[in-house]
């Protein structure tokens, strides 16, 4: 049978990346330009700044991709372009490159959700993961927790009703001065610190509900650095850092676990961003063994935004019969 090959375009946010998939889930190729350098020097992404930068890198980036893997406009099948959730001036730029492709070569395009991408991407790290699982998507501007029924078929059981979980961590992070992106630096800064050090609140909202609360952590974090300060006392950062991921991960951790016990769904795949946290994955695994739970997560680099998720996550729809036609607009609120 002839070989199926999708080229996944995303520039959502801060990352323009171009990538080819192979069938069902081999990537051959998978390019990300960050765009962390400019925007770490506002200590956070630039709106105007980053749809800029993806004009310039996204046509270079398609380019690379079918250079290095020796393809031709003519061999890709499927385009899958992320269509939302995200920056309005920045997915503009991803699907005007996909439209245009399109329509020049003739090949079918699909409009896919970021967030379905990040579940997805899942799938490219561990070729056993099939459905039924729970997913827990921690990313920057997001946390879910997801009941993953069949490859295009999800249902939100949770979310954040204020910050997302990576939202918070960039939030404390630049606090405490670490600047931006503050998620690995605090994920680092945290193995030199005690996390038992400063009890931070652990928000679990009603008994029964599975929504996340990351704002009042953030705000209790900012009240003990303040307090701290018109003290005049010496700031612990590693320790305020260690305290506070232990405090999210925390309700992380507590959430999923009550979800799998409640479902009886045998398997945890987390994603997002904040799944490269080398604790929430530590904490997770445990607990998983613990219940003799299968606990997956993607490599560190299709943790963050990348272009495989999307191409997978399209591919997925398209074998499903969904479509989209050059009308294809962007969604910036898009949910899961
Ligand atoms: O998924 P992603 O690349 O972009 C969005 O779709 O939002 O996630 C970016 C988020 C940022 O908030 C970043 O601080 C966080 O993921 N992040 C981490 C780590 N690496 C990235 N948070 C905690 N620990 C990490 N190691
Ligand atoms: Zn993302």
């Amino acid at each position: 049978m002839k070989d199926f090959y999708t080229m996944g375009i995303e520039t959502s946010c801060d990352d323009s990346s171009v990538a080819i998939l192979k069938n069902d889930r081999e990537v051959l190729c998978n390019l990300i330009s960050s765009q962390i350098d400019i925007h770490k020097i506002f200590g956070g992404v630039v709106p105007e700044i980053a749809s800029r930068k993806h004009l310039e890198a996204i046509n270079p980036l398609i380019e690379k991709a079918l250079m290095d893997t020796g393809l031709s406009y003519d061999d890709i099948d499927l385009i899958s372009v992320t269509k939302g959730p995200g920056l309005i001036g920045s997915l503009l730029v991803g699907i005007s490159a996909a439209k245009a492709l399109s329509l020049s070569t003739n090949t079918p395009m699909i409009g896919t959700n970021h967030m379905q991408g990040h579940i997805c991407a899942n799938y490219l790290s561990n070729k056993k993961l099939k459905p039924p699982f729970i997913s827990l998507v921690v990313s920057g501007g997001h946390t879910y927790l997801v009941r993953v029924d069949d490859y295009t078929d999800y249902e939100i059981i949770g979310q954040t009703r204020d910050d997302a979980a990576g939202e918070s961590y960039d939030k404390v992070a630049r606090a405490i001065g670490l600047g931006y992106p503050g998620g690995p630096k605090i994920d680092k800064l945290s193995k030199e610190g005690d996390k038992e050090a400063i009890d931070f609140p652990r928000v679990m909202l009603e008994k029964d509900s599975y929504d996340f609360s990351f704002s009042g952590l953030k705000t209790s974090v900012l009240n003990y650095l303040n307090q701290k300060s018109q003290k005049n006392e010496e700031i612990n950062k590693a320790d305020v850092a260690a305290s506070f991921q232990e405090a999210v991960v925390d309700v992380l951790v507590a959430k999923s676990m009550r979800l799998l016990d409640e479902t009886g769904l045998k398997t945890l795949a987390v994603s997002g961003g904040v799944a490269a946290n080398s604790r929430l994955k530590e904490r997770l695994k445990e607990e998983c063994d613990k219940r003799d739970i299968r606990f997956y997560n993607p490599d560190i680099i299709l943790c963050t935004d990348n272009a495989a998720m999307i191409a997978m996550a399209g591919y997925l729809n398209y074998k499903a019969g969904e479509r989209s036609d050059s009308y294809l607009k962007v969604y910036p609120n898009l949910g899961l």
